[in-house]
């Protein structure tokens, strides 16, 4: 006799909550509060937001580090340092977070989107070359996830035309292309420390780099104008003011303490549920390429095939896998398919090619099909592993019989 699922009055595999997030103790409200009785609350007075600079490029095996406030405006300052400006395109995937774009939009340049691989769900470098025109001023691939896009690829096009490419690593902390941490293999990496992502300051973003020249003009951006040497109302160019607080740089410095520790939890349950998964049809992960020696795991994603599943919707097996107890969500909407994006383009540049929905095949059935388990669900104990991998086996079994 199957079991009863949840959703149809069986009892569910667990009711016990995975971990909280952010994991935070004494070193955090200790880094807080000594910023606080110090007086230096802003970068311009501290030396916390420049101390955990210094961590974080070291970290991210970068020559420099910059702390913004958030993983948007990193994106903005790095397309500004670029020289992305009105009547640039910039060459970015459909499948990632909608900040992606809107920085694009916020320098006033036009994103021009480009399918996936559907192995992995990130950009496909093959699908980047016929996106190219005269007007292509960057090339901004995603590494969705946390796990790291085909550099290789992406970095082959955009040398061939002379292009930069700027990372956007929002999501990927510590995640390594062939044994080199993401972020300065490009030109520019952006990164983001908003609440959910695997390093947190509540909110917070950095922009690292290997070049120096891109570092001085990206620091001088987020700095209103100012040069390394010109003193407060001295400026060499336009910029804004897109400083960290010392407040958060505390926050992150701390919360940096636990981050190789948490990294290894992720690694761990990540392989259990790989391991896991490969017995049960119709639930495939994503693919990691050979190439990434570091995933960040900031999300587990898993492509659902509905035919092995009675055709039950992705939307079914997810509310089936929330009532037994595991946090799974459907992932992105491709870019391409959201009407805040479209009226964007329309109205801003008029009729363009490849940026309607349909368009995009791999990444709309990546936006039908795919079922996300947030980093937080890859942070417990062994057992809350076997849980999420118990329901997925529960699920599949009655679905199928
Ligand atoms: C891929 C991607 N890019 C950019 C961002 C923007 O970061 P933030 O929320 O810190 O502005 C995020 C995260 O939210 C993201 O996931």
């Amino acid at each position: 006799m199957p079991e009863h699922l949840t959703i149809n009055g069986g009892t569910p595999v667990r009711r016990a909550p995975f971990p909280v997030w952010p994991v935070w103790g004494s070193p955090e409200r200790d880094a807080v509060r000594e910023v606080i009785d110090s007086g230096a609350w802003g970068e311009l007075s501290g030396d916390k937001v420049q101390a955990f600079e210094d961590r974080f490029a070291t970290f991210q095996q970068a020559r420099f580090a910059l702390a913004v406030p958030n993983g948007t405006q990193a994106l903005e300052v790095a397309l500004q340092s670029l020289g992305v400006r009105p009547g640039d395109d910039v060459v970015t995937t459909a499948y990632t977070f909608i900040a992606t774009v809107s920085a694009i939009f916020a320098v006033g340049a036009r994103p021009i989107f480009v399918d996936i691989d559907p192995r992995t769900n990130l950009i496909d470098p093959a699908e980047i070359e016929p996106a190219i025109t005269s007007r292509t001023r960057a090339i901004v691939p995603v590494h969705i996830g946390g796990q790291s896009c085909d550099l290789d690829g992406v970095l082959e096009v955009a040398r061939r035309h002379g292009l930069p490419v700027l990372e956007d690593a929002a999501q990927a902390v510590g995640a390594e292309w062939r044994g080199t941490k993401v972020g300065a293999v490009g030109d520019l990496g952006t990164f983001s420390f908003q609440e959910s992502k695997n390093l947190s300051g509540g909110e917070g973003g950095a922009i690292v780099t290997n070049l120096e020249d891109l570092h001085h003009l990206a620091w001088s951006l987020h700095n209103c104008g100012r040069g390394p040497q010109s003193d407060t109302f001295n400026f060499e160019r336009m910029g804004g003011n897109y400083r960290l607080t010392e407040l958060t740089g505390a926050l992150l410095l701390a919360q940096m303490e636990r981050l190789d520790g948490q990294m290894a939890v992720r690694d761990r349950n990540a392989a259990l549920l790989t391991d896991g998964l490969a017995e049960i049809p119709g639930l495939e992960p994503t693919v990691v390429d050979e190439r990434v020696t570091r995933h960040a795991w900031h999300l587990y994603q898993i492509r659902y095939d509905a035919a092995t599943f009675g055709g039950r919707s992705r939307e079914d097996v997810i509310a089936a896998l929330n009532a037994e107890g595991i946090p799974a969500s459907p992932g992105y909407v491709p870019l391409t398919g959201i009407e805040a994006v479209s009226t964007a383009l329309r109205d801003r540049f008029g009729e363009s090619v490849r940026q309607d929905s349909g368009s995009m095949p791999h990444a709309d059935a990546a936006g039908r099909d795919t079922i996300w388990l947030y980093q937080t669900a890859l942070l417990g104990s062994d057992d809350d592993t076997a849980d999420i991998l118990t329901a997925c086996r529960k699920i599949a079994t009655v679905w199928r019989s």
